[in-house]
């Protein structure tokens, strides 16, 4: 039977690294408190002049090199981001333009910190369709250029990079691949993590939560990442928990069935909860939050691209990958390995 397998994997990470020690004095933040409270040491911010497309294209790029491909074996191109190059036109559009491409489709995909899981679930969607049989899906961020440098209960958390996939649909007379994922979003939570990009003072109706239904943007005017980090994780525990039972029990497999956990990379103390409740030890979990911190639609091809590196796969393991962010917006994807 056909199923959509991850054919060449890739990723890329700026340059430039950032050193907790070497944030900003003003920031009044420590290296021991944001090690202690998320786990990250460091992240990598993308030079000036470098784009959230130019960050996809070399994660691509090596993608496709890994897959033994070039972009005309291509049918479609997806990039899962939210710091697009531009409002439009799309970054897959740009991404395709500098990979040599013409013709064939490219879309963006915005859901955030899940917007690989979510692109995942939709390609496998559309290749059991019948719509495509090969596909780069890649999660890109440049999320560098959205945060507040003065605002240290956020600008510490994230980091630019990319991570890409090549997905294939084909029969490999085994029952690899992408078993399923399931998806979910709540709105009633949109205005616990946003970052805006409107005129300082400009209201946005609807979006100020049940008591103030009006939102007066009053700080910068430029995007920001904005935060109410608490509930934030306290919601992100309680609903990663429960998309990873979800989707194990909607296939018939538990948590004594994976191999490995391939979490989004926001904090330390979340992956380290979902893997308590998944019963696995940390040597099972792919963990890269320390070293890149936060890099939204990236983090999760990145983690899964760093443990592939290691040769950390081996065929027919069951790998387990998860993701939560704005909106809010979260999920779940089982693959089984099928790359030797
Ligand atoms: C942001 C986060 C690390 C903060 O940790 P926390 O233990 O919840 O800390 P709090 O927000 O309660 O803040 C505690 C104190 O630390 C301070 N603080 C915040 N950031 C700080 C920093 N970088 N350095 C030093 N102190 C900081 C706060 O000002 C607060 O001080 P106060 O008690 O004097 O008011 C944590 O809430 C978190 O990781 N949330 C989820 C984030 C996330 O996953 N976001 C992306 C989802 S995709």
């Amino acid at each position: 039977m056909k199923h959509t397998h991850i054919i060449g994997l890739g990723g890329y990470l700026p340059e430039q690294i950032l050193h907790n020690k070497d944030l900003p004095a003003a920031l009044e933040t420590s290296d021991a408190w944001i090690r202690e409270r998320t786990g990250i040491e460091q992240r990598h911010i993308a030079a000036e002049g470098q784009f959230t497309s130019d960050l996809a294209t070399a994660a691509a790029k090596q993608a496709l090199e890994d897959a033994g491909l070039t972009i005309d074996d291509i049918d479609a191109i997806i990039v899962a981001t939210t710091t697009p190059d531009m409002v439009f036109p799309s970054t897959a559009s740009i991404v395709q333009f500098k990979l040599g491409a013409t013709s064939i489709p490219a879309w963006d995909i915005q859901a955030v910190c899940s917007g690989f899981v979510y692109g995942l679930a939709q390609v496998d969607g559309m290749m059991r369709g019948g719509m495509f049989e090969r596909v780069l899906l890649i999660g890109a961020e440049r999320m560098s250029h959205i945060l507040d440098w003065s605002d240290r209960s956020t600008c510490v958390l994230f980091g630019d990079g990319a991570g890409a996939v090549v997905l294939e649909y084909r029969d490999d007379g085994t029952e690899h691949g992408v078993i399923g994922s399931t998806l979910h979003a709540d709105g009633a939570y949109r205005d616990l993590l946003m970052a805006n990009h409107a005129q300082r003072n400009q209201v946005i109706p609807g979006f100020g939560g049940q008591n103030a239904p009006d939102l007066r943007l009053d700080s910068a005017g430029v995007a920001a990442v904005e935060m109410r980090g608490n509930e934030v994780f306290r919601t992100a525990v309680k609903q990663l928990g429960a998309v990873v039972d979800e989707v194990l029990e909607l296939h018939g497999l538990t948590h004594n069935d994976l191999d490995h956990l391939i979490p989004h990379q926001a904090n330390l103390r979340i992956i380290q909860a979902t893997a308590k409740k998944l019963k696995m030890s940390l040597d099972h979990v792919a963990v890269t939050v320390n070293k890149h911190a936060n890099t939204s639609a990236a983090s999760v091809p990145l983690a899964m691209h760093a443990l592939y590196q290691q040769n950390a796969f081996k065929a027919g393991d069951l790998l387990l990958l998860e993701a939560f962010g704005a909106g809010f917006v979260w999920g779940a994807n089982l693959v089984r390995w099928s790359k030797q």
